[in-house]
């Protein structure tokens, strides 16, 4: 192997086409086989995270239109993802493919990765360079981008070599393809039933979660006030800064009356958290961990809760206990 490498470097492109597209594409196929990504009542879904990056994204005012279509786009995105992967693993129009690859990451480094502190510890800014040497070099040896190139020069006379090993390339490429789809169309026959679910389930979403232990009750303590009571809806949560550490907090109505306050600062690199709903909760745009709405971790990376903040009602006003 090391020979080969000698003779043509281009074989080291082996390594990062094989992590480049089996990474692809389980991120497309498991979008698709996912219970939560189409499931906009969940923490980690299309639309939860739309909503919790479109605030901090350079782009964030061109996701409106996404939102409204989140199911299309999200469809998009998982099929995008598959067919970069599978032409990077098989080298079939492999310049096309890492194209794909990095505009992919680079949407994703300008909205979901854009609040990752320091920067380069988002990973979609490393997976856009990766694919650089695919687009200006080609997929190189083992691939059917050769095989075809290879067909080519001996159907013009100008000679075959290695004819072989491209013929093995092709069969097991074939090979693989058939796989591919065929996990791809259980991915869409579970997504199908998945669905289903769903609506048999109705608008039961918005009631899931509700059930947080107050933490505050109507009473007259006094302390910093934050805002009016009627600021906040019920089942829904406000932003407002905290008055003893001047960082985001937010306060929340999950039931008629009963106000509970959260720190909005995520425990994991320290990025603001944002509020999608009382059954979907918090999310953090940085690495996307998620947290319930009592601000319990209900996915990491964060290893630990939202902090909560004492909160009481005082007359009609909201105080920071
Ligand atoms: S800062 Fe990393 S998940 Fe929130």
């Amino acid at each position: 192997m090391l020979d080969r490498v000698r003779q043509d470097p281009r074989w080291i492109l082996l390594v990062l086409r094989g992590y480049l597209g089996f990474t692809f594409v389980y991120a497309g196929l498991s979008k698709v086989g996912g219970r939560s990504f189409f499931d906009s009542s969940a923490p980690g879904s299309l639309q939860a995270t739309l909503l919790a990056v479109r605030a901090h994204s350079p782009i964030g005012g061109l996701l409106g239109p996404v939102e409204h279509h989140s199911f299309a786009f999200g469809l998009l995105i998982a099929a995008g993802e598959t067919a970069v992967g599978t032409g990077t693993l098989l080298g079939l129009w492999a310049r096309v493919a890492a194209l794909g690859g990095t505009l992919i990451s680079l949407s994703l480094f300008l909205t979901v990765s854009w609040d990752a502190t320091p920067w380069y510890t988002g990973a979609d800014i490393v997976y856009l360079f990766a694919f650089t040497p695919l687009l200006l070099g080609g997929a190189g040896p083992l691939s059917l981008d050769a095989w075809l190139a290879l067909r080519r020069d001996r159907e013009s006379g100008a000679g075959a070599r290695d004819a072989d090993v491209n013929r093995r390339v092709l069969v097991t490429g074939l090979a693989a393809l058939g796989a591919l789809i065929a996990l791809g169309a259980a991915g869409l026959a579970r997504l199908g039933s998945s669905a289903a679910r769903t609506a048999t389930a109705g608008g039961r979403a918005s009631d899931r979660g509700a059930a947080v232990p107050a933490t505050s009750s109507p009473s007259s303590t006094s302390g910093a006030g934050l805002l009016a009571a009627s600021a906040v809806p019920v089942g829904g949560a406000t932003e407002v800064a905290d008055p003893q550490s001047g960082d985001p907090m937010y306060v929340l109505q999950l039931r008629p009356g009963v106000f509970t306050g959260l720190d909005a600062i995520c425990p994991h690199q320290g990025c603001t958290v944002s509020f999608v709903s009382a059954a979907a909760g918090f999310v953090c745009p940085c690495h996307l961990s998620t947290f319930d709405s009592s601000g319990a971790v209900t996915q990491g990376p964060a290893a630990v809760g939202l902090a909560t903040i004492p909160v009481s009602l005082s007359g009609n006003e909201i105080v920071r206990t």
